[in-house]
């Protein structure tokens, strides 16, 4: 979603502010823009599309030594050049850019900005206007009347903003949506995240809601409520060859390829004393619980229905699974003991962040499984573990989802009798899946077969299967839809009769996936039912289950984590069929990587 990078120091300001776009383009944005200041006065471009148009209307010749920049994804108002970000005040002393939602922005215009025409939509203009009035009209410095609107404003914000009459300083405030300042020597930056940085700097400090920052290229102040705060920076554990494309066309397929090596990190960081396990205070804290709540949104949920399953099987953990949305507004009725495990890939997802705030408010002690250390999710639950998948860039999300699956897994064995430990070694059956996945991969080039075949000219297509094979269908339907745009459904094997089926047509594609033996007939049996309406069927199944009739053979795992297996097929295909109809697969229209509003 929108993301926010500034830079002040001795270098040219544009390059650097640029980069840094182009390193938060994966979070999702459908307009972008620039604001440098060059012996005091300042620049502005804006362009609706992608940042190599910005790039292109840049002036270079500029010898701007600062400056705010921002990818936007719409929220208030249509993708164009007047709500695209930096947005100035009316009188046009003040230039800000913003990641989040003001709630009572309407309100805060008809209040003060009667008088004020506005050239967009957005809530930004709104409020870097109203900092333009309190300067104007109580003759306040830019600091006393941006913290000034600061205190008006109900919603979720990290501001950058830029005063013409107060040269060599940006300032910038955060209230729930994610800002780190980035230390240099000679600079400093504000950004989203460390990747729009990491061009510059490995030294970042988290900043925490209701902080306000005052930034110039020698020093950083960071304050709250009047009083000053000082906090460590930590090194950003970025490699910069994680955030490049290398030799691939797409992310998603670097990102598809990876995940045997995720696997494999995972293992080698959850071993201990030769065995999977997690932290003993974690552990602790979830066998006094007598439930848990798992909360998360999108691929992360789908995850979640996954990690249930282990919890319940190999822990015996009644546990629940909850979209966070839903869950914030109409939570569930609670158990005595409950115990929340929340998994976001960034970490930053408001809806998850959202229904966070409500288990802190009634004190219930929570884990966040996330793959980006110090982010808000993190931070505000009690205890946090690391999926370790590496950056991930395209918005469809792969090496997340399998990291999820596996640590979640490895909780839950983690957590479970020492009888299942005996019978079944969870870390080699885990780096068996991380083989048979390369082998999977190995034949990709069939998979872009399948997709050609199957998917070229459809409109609709349909994932089934059954137990863990209906979870990964849901998560295999997301990744078609997402990135495809082809209207695709997954559901339970056995469900279709009961109305849905009516939707098989001549040519219909449904791909079905068989990994659990006590199902498989029966699955079978469904795929007779939609072939005999005219279905265009294709099998992903597991090798010992297989007939010289079945599509695709997955190389035999253990059954419980056919999941992390059975999916990649399916990112291929989707991956493969996007390729096919033109889109661009890492950015799909609509779609942010970062969701930062609820
Ligand atoms: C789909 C996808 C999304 C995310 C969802 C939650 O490919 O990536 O459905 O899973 O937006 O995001 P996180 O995991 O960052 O909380």
């Amino acid at each position: 979603m929108c993301g926010i990078v500034g830079y002040i120091g001795n270098e040219q300001a544009q390059p650097i502010l640029l980069t840094g776009l182009e390193k938060l383009e994966y979070r999702g944005y459908d307009s972008a823009g620039i604001y440098v200041v060059e012996h005091q006065k300042g620049y502005l471009f804006k362009e609706v599309g992608r940042i190599q148009q910005l790039k292109e209307a840049t002036d270079y010749s500029i010898c701007a030594t600062y400056g705010i920049g921002h990818t936007r994804w719409a929220t208030h108002g249509v993708p164009s050049t007047q709500n695209a970000h930096p947005h100035q005040s009316f009188d046009k002393r003040f230039t800000l850019v913003h990641n989040g939602v003001i709630e009572n922005y309407q309100e805060l215009k008809e209040t003060y900005l009667s008088h004020v025409v506005l050239q967009g939509q957005t809530d930004t203009e709104v409020i870097v206007s109203l900092i333009a009035y309190f300067a104007q009209e109580k003759q306040w410095s830019a600091k006393q009347s941006f913290q000034y609107v600061l205190s008006l404003i109900h919603g979720s914000y990290a501001f950058a903003l830029i005063d013409n009459q107060t040269p060599d300083v940006i300032y910038a405030a955060k209230h729930k949506s994610p800002l780190l300042v980035g230390i240099g020597s000679q600079f400093n930056m504000v950004c989203s995240d460390a990747m729009a940085g990491i061009h510059q700097t490995r030294q970042f400090i988290e900043l925490h809601d209701g902080e306000f920052v005052t930034l110039t290229k020698a020093d950083v102040s960071i304050e709250k409520d009047g009083h000053i705060i000082q906090r460590q920076s930590y090194t950003a554990q970025i490699d910069a060859s994680d955030l490049e494309k290398g030799t691939y066309p797409f992310y998603m397929l670097k990102e598809i390829d990876e995940q045997p090596a995720v696997l494999r990190r995972i293992i080698k960081e959850y071993t201990k004393d030769n065995q999977l396990d997690i932290p003993n205070d974690v552990k602790q804290a979830i066998l006094t619980s007598d439930r848990i709540h798992i909360i998360a949104c999108g691929t992360s949920y789908h995850a979640g229905l996954v990690g249930k399953y282990y919890l319940e099987t190999f822990a015996h953990i009644p546990t629940e699974v909850h979209i966070a949305s839903e869950f914030s507004y109409h939570p569930p009725l609670i158990s005595g003991k409950p115990f929340f495990i929340f998994i976001s890939q960034s970490g930053e997802t408001a809806d998850s962040r959202q229904a966070l705030v409500k288990i802190n408010e009634w004190n219930y002690p929570s884990l966040t499984l996330t793959n980006v250390n110090g982010s808000t999710l993190s931070r505000e639950s009690n205890y946090t573990l690391l999926l370790h998948a590496g950056p991930e860039i395209a918005v469809a999300s792969t090496k997340a989802y399998i990291a999820q699956m596996a640590v979640l897994s490895i909780i839950a064995y983690a957590l479970s009798h020492d009888t299942l430990k005996d019978a079944f070694n969870l870390s080699y059956e885990l780096s068996l899946v991380s083989n048979a996945m390369e082998s999977i991969i190995s034949q990709k080039d069939d998979i872009h077969i399948f997709a050609k075949t199957y998917l070229k000219d459809a409109k609709h297509a349909f994932f089934i299967g059954r137990g863990l094979d209906y979870l990964v269908s849901l998560e295999a339907a997301l990744k078609l839809k997402e990135i495809s745009y082809i209207q695709t459904e997954g559901f339970a094997a056995g469900e279709l009769k009961h109305g849905t089926i009516a939707l098989i047509e001549q040519n219909t594609p449904v791909f079905t996936i068989i990994t659990q033996d006590e199902t498989s007939l029966n699955t079978r049996g469904n795929i007779q039912e939609v072939k005999a309406r005219g279905a265009k069927t294709c099998t992903f199944v597991m090798g010992k289950l297989a007939t010289k009739d079945d599509q695709f053979i997955l190389p035999d795992v253990s059954k419980y984590l056919s999941p992390l297996l059975s999916i990649v097929p399916s990112q291929l295909l989707a991956y493969y069929a996007t390729l096919e109809l033109g889109y661009d697969v890492d950015k799909p229209r609509n779609l942010a990587k970062s969701v930062t509003v609820e």
